[in-house]
């Protein structure tokens, strides 16, 4: 497996997102299964792996500590705070929460879970408004100097918030939603990032399954799957936006490559374009999946094909937006108009 730079550590070209071994799309696999899959991927060099306090309220770290804790000094390891879960009305629900002292309190969570004395990058997960950025990542910052995180991450930032953040502290790596259906850091962030020398890492790089050979059934979505609630995943917009697969069909077929393939070729791409490297973390809970992921690392495309695909899935054919209301205004991206659901 190649690698890339990402501010002090070297990973590989493609990580893996660990989020859907515990929580979002449905049930999660059997804690065997997430083991394999684990371990397969460490095999075949995968050396970046990122999961969240948030995953599972707790559980994908485990998992992750569990698992690859014996192997820790193989990967760089990235985990996020500042979203968890929080105990309510005899449940967990899912809270915001940047102040320093919930900060520190969650890195030793962390910590613990992931069976490890140091976490190679801790992402603010989200930016919580009530708290003045500089404030949160001053917090972060007090976490490197304690030995506790190497380097500091934000996800989900305006380049204006990036810039801010940066200020304080200096940040190594910025992760955003960012895929070929997707374009919104093509409009500041990746350019803020190119500027400032800070990583960009792309999360949900197949497009949550839409960038898939296989049409997914929207409509059987299990109750506990998060997309649900995204708009363009909405029967009607999915059916509309499918047609926009063709072309992408139409390129996967000339290099002999999956839909998915073709996806993470095209954001590898987009690096090598711009002159700085674009880190996609796939997530899979499928071993043939994540081969087939890997392997877009040797996935040419040339410039036409490219260009066609970026015509194909260009922001303005888009139907539906990426998130609800509610989760929309938990971010603070910058987002390119959405085409309205039919
Ligand atoms: N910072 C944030 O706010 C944030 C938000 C979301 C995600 N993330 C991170 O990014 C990682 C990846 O995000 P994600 O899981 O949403 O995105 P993704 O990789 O774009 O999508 C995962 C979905 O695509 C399917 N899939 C994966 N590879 C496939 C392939 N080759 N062919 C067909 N379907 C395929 C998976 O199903 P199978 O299981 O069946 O393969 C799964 O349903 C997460 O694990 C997490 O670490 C961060």
């Amino acid at each position: 497996m190649k690698t890339n730079a990402l501010g002090p550590f070297q990973v590989s070209t493609i990580g893996l997102g660990c989020m859907n071994l515990s929580h979002a799309y449905g049930q999660p696999p059997s804690a065997a299964q997430a083991e394999r899959l684990l371990l397969r991927a460490l095999d075949l060099g995968v050396t970046f792996f990122d999961t969240a306090a948030l995953y599972g309220f707790g559980a994908n770290e485990t998992l992750v500590g569990q698992v690859l804790g014996p192997h820790r000094q193989k990967f760089t390891l990235a985990s996020k705070c500042g979203m968890q879960g929080v105990a309510f009305d005899g449940g967990i629900k899912r809270v915001i929460d940047g102040r320093p002292a919930t900060l520190r309190a969650t890195c030793e969570d962390s910590l613990r879970r992931l069976k490890t004395e140091v976490i190679d990058l801790y992402y603010l997960h989200r930016w919580d408004k009530s708290v003045p950025i500089a404030e949160s990542v001053g917090a972060l910052g007090d976490l490197v100097r304690a030995g506790k995180i190497r380097s500091i991450g934000l996800s989900e930032v305006s380049a204006q918030t990036l810039r801010l953040a940066h200020a304080e502290h200096p940040i190594t790596a910025l992760q955003t939603e960012y895929s070929l259906w997707t374009r919104n850091p093509e409009i500041a962030v990746l350019e803020a990032c190119r500027e400032l020398g800070v990583g960009f890492v792309a999360f949900s790089p197949v497009a949550r399954g839409f960038l898939s050979d296989q049409a997914l059934d929207v409509n059987a979505f299990d109750a506990k799957d998060i997309r649900r609630a995204m708009p363009r995943f909405a029967s009607l917009a999915y059916g509309a936006n499918l047609p926009l697969l063709n072309e992408v069909k139409a390129v996967a077929q000339e290099v002999n490559a999956s839909v998915a393939q073709v996806g993470l070729a095209w954001l590898l791409a987009k690096g090598v374009q711009r002159g700085q490297p674009v880190i996609p973390i796939p997530g899979t809970t499928n071993i043939q999946h994540l081969e087939e992921n890997l392997a877009a690392a040797d996935c040419v495309l040339n410039t036409e094909q490219l260009a066609r695909l970026e015509t194909a899935l260009a922001p303005e054919r888009i139907v539906g937006a990426r998130y609800n209301a509610l989760n929309q205004s938990e971010v603070d991206t910058e987002e390119y108009t959405e085409r309205q659901r039919p």
